[in-house]
C-alpha cells in the first residue's frame, strides 16, 4: 500500500464497508429521485385523461365501499401494455386515469379478472346479481356474496367530509358539489353506489383503439 494514499481514493472505499454503505445509499437515492421527482410534474401523469372527472358523491361512496369489502385483494385496476391483456380488456391504463384516486386501486392480485375497464360491460341488474350472489351468473364463481349491501342504506352525514379531504389532495371539488352531495345520496343503498362505481370504471377508454406501437402489433377487439 502506497504511503501517502489520499483519503478520496477508490481503496478507502474498497476497504471499508461503512463508508461503501454510505456512499452506496447517497448513488442509489440519487439515481431514484432522478427518476422519480420528474413524474411528479410531468402533465402525462398529473393532468386527468381527457373524459376523467372526480368521481361524483354516489360513485365516491361506492369506491370506498369497494376499499372496505377488500375488493382489490381479488381485482387489479391495472392493464398492462401487454396484447393478451388489451385484447382481454381493452385500452391499457394510463397514469392520466388514477389522478383523483386516493389512494389508487391498482392492486396487484388478480383471483378475479381486472375490474379497470368493466364499467358498461354488464347492465346494471347483472351487476346487482352477481353482488348478491355470483354463482347465480357464473355458476364456477369463487367469489364472494356480498348480499348486505342491497339492504344497507348509505350514511349521508359524512360525504361532504369526505370531499373535503379530497379536496386538499388536489381532487377539484366545487362548493357546489360538495353542498348537493348529501343530497344526491339520499335514499340509496351501499348496493346502489357499488353498482354507480363499477358501471363508471374505464368508459373515458372503452372505444379508444391501442396504440399498436406500445401493445405489441394488435389493436384490441372492442
Ligand atoms: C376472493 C376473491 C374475490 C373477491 C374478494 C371479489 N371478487 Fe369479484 N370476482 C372474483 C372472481 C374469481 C371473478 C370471476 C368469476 C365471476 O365473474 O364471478 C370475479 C368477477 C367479478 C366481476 C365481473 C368481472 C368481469 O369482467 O367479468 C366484477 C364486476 C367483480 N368481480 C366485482 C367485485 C367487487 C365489487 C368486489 C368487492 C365487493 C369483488 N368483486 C370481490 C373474485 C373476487
Amino acid at each position: 500500500m502506497s504511503e501517502n494514499r489520499s483519503f478520496f481514493s477508490h481503496e478507502t472505499l474498497e476497504k471499508n464497508v461503512g463508508w461503501l454503505i454510505i456512499c452506496t445509499i447517497v448513488v442509489v437515492s440519487i439515481a431514484g429521485l432522478v427518476q422519480i421527482v420528474p413524474l411528479f410534474f410531468q402533465h402525462s401523469t398529473t393532468e386527468p385523461d381527457p373524459g376523467i372527472k372526480p368521481y361524483s358523491a354516489l360513485r365516491l361512496m361506492g369506491r370506498d365501499i369497494y376499499i372496505r369489502e377488500g375488493c382489490v385483494g381479488c381485482h387489479s385496476q391495472q392493464i398492462r401494455t401487454l396484447q393478451a391483456e388489451t385484447e382481454r380488456y381493452g385500452h391499457y391504463s394510463t397514469a392520466g386515469e388514477s389522478v383523483y384516486d386516493h389512494p389508487f386501486l391498482w392492486g396487484s392480485k388478480r383471483t378475479g379478472p381486472d375490474l379497470a375497464r368493466v364499467g358498461g360491460r354488464y347492465s346494471d341488474d347483472w351487476q346487482r346479481i352477481h353482488l348478491r350472489n355470483p354463482r347465480d351468473v357464473v355458476p364456477e364463481s369463487v367469489m364472494p356474496a356480498y348480499p348486505w349491501l342491497e339492504r344497507t342504506v348509505l350514511p349521508t352525514h359524512d360525504v361532504q367530509a369526505r370531499m373535503h379531504a379530497l379536496r386538499r389532495l388536489g381532487v377539484p371539488y366545487t362548493d357546489d358539489e360538495i353542498a348537493k352531495a348529501p343530497a344526491e345520496l339520499e335514499g340509496k343503498t351501499e348496493e346502489d353506489a357499488l353498482v354507480a362505481y363499477l358501471q363508471g370504471l374505464g368508459i373515458n377508454k372503452r372505444n379508444v383503439r391501442v396504440d399498436t406501437a406500445v401493445a405489441g402489433g394488435q389493436p384490441a377487439k372492442e
